[in-house]
């Protein structure tokens, strides 16, 4: 969904959005995660390396607004170097927090990065078994 309210985010936002630091994929991932937005039918896709039960190396791919990028950054310097129980507890306040907030309309963007990395979690611990 494109954003046409110019202005609406904070620096910390823009930057996160316009030089994110965890764009990309990472190849053999041992985890990968997919959430969407069912409000706006943006989605989001993380990939994890996992080693002794940290989240060694994130990366993420967002088909999203400014506020669901931006996000998806910010969730992966958090969770980098979690233990995996830790990172499951990431919430998507903490992440809209870290960004120094997001607009009321976009709160709901931040639960994108939240879900998608539960479920990269999941399938790691699932591919384990
Ligand atoms: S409008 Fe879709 S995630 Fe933000």
């Amino acid at each position: 969904m494109a954003d046409s309210l110019g202005g609406m985010y904070n620096s910390k936002v823009m930057k996160r959005f316009s030089k994110p630091k965890f764009a990309g994929e990472i190849k053999n991932a041992d985890g990968v995660g997919e959430a969407g937005n069912m409000r706006c039918g943006d989605v989001m896709r993380v990939y994890l390396k996992v080693k002794n039960n940290k989240i060694t190396d994130i990366r993420f791919k967002t088909f999203g607004c400014v506020a669901a990028i931006a996000a998806s950054d910010a969730m992966c310097q958090l969770a980098r170097g979690k233990t995996l129980s830790e990172a499951m507890k990431i919430t998507d306040k903490q992440i809209a927090d870290s960004l120094g907030g997001l607009p009321c309309i976009k709160l709901h963007c931040s639960v994108l990065g939240s879900n998608a990395l539960k479920k990269a979690i999941e399938n790691y611990k699932k591919n384990k078994k």
